[in-house]
């Protein structure tokens, strides 16, 4: 029996080369996404993937949409928490309102993916819970406060439900991947973004399916004793 993989954000950008990767091994992977339905409508005709909408915020909304893909698809054993936005802007500038939003999607969002999914994973003796951070939330960034505090928050996230999953077989980690070519990324104005690729040694973003390879590798049954880990792929940009 092939295990049920749940992805948030996973229609889009990185997401959706998690989701394509996990499908190419073998998962039944549900894609979750927030509003893009004419993306989503793309990318189920493009991998055969499905999708469902649903807002990471929004806890109500996340419990239904869980209990919607388990009826669907069975228990989800792999969770991939990568749904993510950014708002940035210098400190003296930023908003309230740009900073609860972030925060209610980036860092809530999680919480509210994987509290849904825990006691099923508990039950069964197995689950990965697997966080995309980023290199922002080690090192912090100029204009993103919000985002960095939130991918930050991930970490302290996995180190914590690594020590309370272990001993039922669920493991908890996460990646912090660079600048990928993406486009949140490309969102970045142009001049801003080549100065932040002049200093990655790699001389270049990476590619989202860089990113993806670690997520099935976190989410093989090889990977049961790391847990609580970080592992970053940004290209030699920072090494936390
Ligand atoms: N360090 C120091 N100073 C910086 C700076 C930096 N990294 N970036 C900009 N500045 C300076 C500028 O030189 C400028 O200075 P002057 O006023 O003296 O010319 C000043 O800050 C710009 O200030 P503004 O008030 O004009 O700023 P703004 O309102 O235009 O906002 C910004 C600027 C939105 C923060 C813009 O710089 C930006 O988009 N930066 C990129 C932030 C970033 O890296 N985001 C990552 C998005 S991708 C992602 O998040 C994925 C992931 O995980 C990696």
């Amino acid at each position: 029996m092939s295990r049920v993989a749940l992805v948030t954000g996973g229609s889009r950008g990185i997401g959706a080369a998690i989701s394509v990767a996990l499908k190419s091994a073998g998962y039944k992977v549900a894609a979750n996404y927030a509003g893009n339905d004419e993306a989503a409508a793309a990318f189920t005709k493009e991998t055969g993937i499905k999708t469902y909408k649903w807002n990471v915020a929004d806890y109500d909304a996340s419990k239904a949409g869980v209990a919607q893909v388990e009826a669907d698809l069975g228990p989800i054993e792999v969770v991939v928490a990568n749904a993510g936005i950014t708002r940035d802007a210098p400190f003296h500038k930023m908003t309230p309102e740009q900073w609860h939003q972030v925060i209610d999607t980036n860092l809530t969002g999680v919480f509210n993916t994987v509290h849904p999914v825990w006691p099923g994973m508990r039950e069964r003796k197995f689950g990965r819970v697997i966080v995309i951070s980023s290199v922002n939330g080690q090192k912090g960034q100029f204009g993103q406060v919000n985002y960095a505090a939130t991918k930050a928050g991930d970490i302290g996230i996995v180190r914590s439900l690594a020590q309370e999953g272990a001993r039922a077989g669920i493991t908890a980690n996460a990646i912090c991947p660079g600048y990928i070519a993406t486009e949140m990324v490309m969102a970045v104005p142009e001049k801003v973004r080549e100065a932040i690729i002049a200093q990655i040694p790699a001389g270049r973003l990476g590619e989202p399916a860089e990113i993806a390879r670690c997520v099935a590798f976190l989410a093989s049954d090889d990977a049961q004793f790391i847990n609580g880990s970080t592992i970053s792929a940004n290209g030699a940009q920072f090494f936390a």
